[in-house]
């Protein structure tokens, strides 16, 4: 079976981050979705949502997805914030591996992405209710889909590194 380790949240969670750290300790590529449509595109997120549309980018997040079950070498794979929202994208996540839910706080959110400018979603008057708005909907989202779930508000990067790989390894020492 598949076993990619998946990484989950909203925006600023620290899903690329903790992905890079968890790629390094356990020796795997990693598979950052936003890049790779960036990439492919070669445009950013904001050119893609400007120029074409959320619709466009969501299908391009489902297509990775779909990609990703042809890959048989497990990775770790950092998704955009948006991907689990879609239900044949809880599917295929589902089917591609381990499922870990960066739990944060909507202040935390708030503090970490202030000033940044390259999430199209939170360009808007009042961020900080767009924030809190947001993730209260998505929050029993990536619940249901996660299989562990880490909070990740005051977590040092290697306590929860240690904290997802040894949740990770519990999970599918038996596969
Ligand atoms: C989005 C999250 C972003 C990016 C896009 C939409 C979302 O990724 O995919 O701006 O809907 O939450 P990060 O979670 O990596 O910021």
């Amino acid at each position: 079976m598949n076993r990619h380790l998946i990484l989950m949240g909203y925006m600023g969670s620290g899903k690329s981050s903790l992905g890079v750290a968890l790629s390094y300790r356990m020796k795997r590529c990693l598979i950052d979705t936003d890049k790779w449509i960036e990439q492919r595109e070669g445009l950013t997120v904001n050119e893609l949502f400007a120029r074409y549309g959320e619709e466009y980018f969501r299908e391009a997040e489902t297509q990775c997805l779909r990609e990703l079950l042809a890959e048989k070498t497990p990775r770790v794979v950092a998704l955009g914030g948006g991907t689990p929202l879609r239900e044949e994208n809880r599917a295929l996540m589902k089917e591609l591996g381990f499922c870990v839910y960066l739990k944060a706080r909507p202040e935390t959110i708030y503090e970490r992405l202030r000033g940044d400018d390259t999430r199209p979603l939170l360009q808007c008057g009042d961020p900080g209710a767009r924030i809190r708005e947001m993730m209260a909907l998505r929050d029993p989202v990536y619940t249901g889909a996660a299989d562990y779930i880490v909070e990740v508000d005051h977590g040092r990067t290697p306590l929860l590194v240690n904290q997802i790989e040894e949740a990770y390894r519990n999970e599918t020492s038996g596969d």
